[in-house]
């Protein structure tokens, strides 16, 4: 009995120093005018959400903004004191100043990997162990550079889990002695379809492949309309939130990264919007598909979705029943898309409405059965769907008319919970006919605005 005692106590002592973790990536630019009040703020909406930490997006040069917001989102995670951690991924092709000198990089790593909130791997907490994790936005042409900076630093160690999709999974397979680990971007769906999850060619499987450290990327929508970059597209979103979670379950990655907290300009924040961040230059300015689009629904079921990733994919009991929804506010086919394409450009592109579809995406965390979930747009029939098991439930409900939308959960014959959303109408204003491929996300029981209902 003793024995069995210590060896649950050493496998748990050991789970827990390898454990899986959850980041989201943050634009550091996107928040050139945050206060460290605000960096607090938006750590202490991610750790309502269950998130382990941010991975600073950092472009050159490092002089300036990036230096001073890197600063003030680690003294704002020293003064939280609670165990959130920051690392960095070093974005070679974001910087107005070209890719990241092997010296930039070696100098930056030298002020803030001994930080205490500087993410470890493997860690346990309270202590400072652990090799310091380091990551990219692409830079595979730069990968040589890493062998020096990583022995500047051998005491520590570390652990490298770049990003580099644009190379494959044998191309890292080679460099093992470089990289300890694969981070992959590939996590939208191409064309009209859900992202491919055939064990025989599905890409996760290959990417964990190369050498079982891999960092999985989930992310909820893709749509860019920022002309000035040239960059007008979209991946179909839809039903990809859910879909993508419940794929972490299968292929139980080490890590985890939401793509992402901030990124206005792609439509994949899962934070709130904050106004200064959206692009706003004459020819890419993304307001007009940002603006009064919440996207902080996403966070509801985020305490849910990685309870149950770190718990090998059993989901944990339900103590308060919620729901997320999310929708585009008119048609596919309303309004003009604007030169928007699906897909990128090394794949074959179609119209934006061969790939997306006219439907509400709900998600409904259910504590007991049995349950009725109703989704309701204006005075049209309304769809009623029965859950099928406690947990979650994801339905979606195809456009028939307009109006607001209201989405709940129905017991015995009453409404026990119930969410409302923003209108469904005919198309864009008159006054700008541009067709808005952006998701409105709401959630219930609601909490203060924009705070999501986590
Ligand atoms: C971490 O970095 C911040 C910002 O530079 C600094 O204020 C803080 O003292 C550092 N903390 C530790 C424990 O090194």
């Amino acid at each position: 009995m003793l024995l069995i005692s210590i060896l649950v106590a050493f496998t748990a002592f050991f789970h827990s120093a390898v454990a899986q973790r959850v980041w989201a990536h943050v634009i550091v630019g996107n928040n050139g005018a945050y206060t460290k009040d605000q960096w607090k703020s938006d750590i202490q909406l991610a750790q309502k959400a269950g998130i382990d930490g941010f991975v600073l997006n950092i472009g050159t040069p490092w002089a300036g903004t990036i230096e001073n917001q890197v600063s003030l989102a680690f003294q704002a995670s020293n003064e939280v004191a609670n165990e959130f951690k920051l690392f960095f991924s070093f974005d070679y092709e974001g910087g107005s100043a070209g890719p990241w000198s092997a010296g930039d990089v070696r100098n930056i790593l030298g002020w803030y990997i001994e930080n205490y909130s500087y993410a470890k791997h493997p860690y346990t907490a309270f202590q400072n162990t652990g090799k310091a994790i380091v990551s990219t936005f692409e830079g595979s042409a730069n990968v040589g550079d890493w062998t020096g900076i990583k022995s500047t630093y051998s005491s520590r160690g570390i652990y490298f889990i770049p990003e580099y999709t644009s190379q494959n999974p044998a191309w890292h397979q080679a460099r093992l002695n470089i990289i300890d680990g694969v981070f992959s971007w590939n996590m939208w769906p191409e064309g009209a379809n859900d992202m491919n999850t055939n064990p025989a060619s599905d890409p996760d499987v290959a990417w964990k492949g190369v050498n079982g450290q891999y960092m999985m990327g989930v992310s909820p929508w893709f749509f860019t309309d920022l002309p000035q970059y040239n960059k007008r597209r979209l991946w179909r979103g839809d039903d990809l939130w859910h879909q993508r979670w419940e794929h972490v379950y299968d292929i139980k990655p080490q890590f985890v990264q939401i793509v992402t907290w901030n990124d206005f300009g792609e439509s994949h924040y899962v934070g709130p919007i904050f106004n200064a961040g959206i692009p706003n230059q004459p020819n890419a300015n993304a307001h007009w598909y940002v603006d009064n689009m919440p996207h902080d629904g996403w966070r509801a079921l985020l305490p849910h979705y990685i309870a149950t990733y770190k718990n090998n994919g059993v989901e944990p009991a339900v103590t308060t029943e919620k729901l997320s929804y999310w929708y585009r506010l008119y048609s596919k086919n309303a309004g003009n898309s604007n030169g928007v394409v699906c897909n990128a450009p090394w794949q074959t592109t179609y119209q934006p409405s061969v790939c997306i579809q006219d439907e509400v995406f709900v998600t409904a965390l259910i504590k007991t059965l049995p349950a009725t979930i109703r989704v309701q747009i204006g005075n049209n029939a309304a769809q009623d769907y029965q859950a099928t098991k406690t947990g979650l439930n994801h339905f979606s409900k195809a456009f028939n008319g307009q109006g607001a939308v209201s989405v709940q959960i129905i017991r015995n014959g009453a409404a026990v919970l119930t969410g409302t959303g923003a209108q469904i109408s005919a198309g864009p204003p008159s006054s700008d006919t541009r067709a808005n491929y952006n998701a409105w996300v709401g959630c219930a029981p609601a909490t203060q605005a924009g705070a999501g209902c986590t």
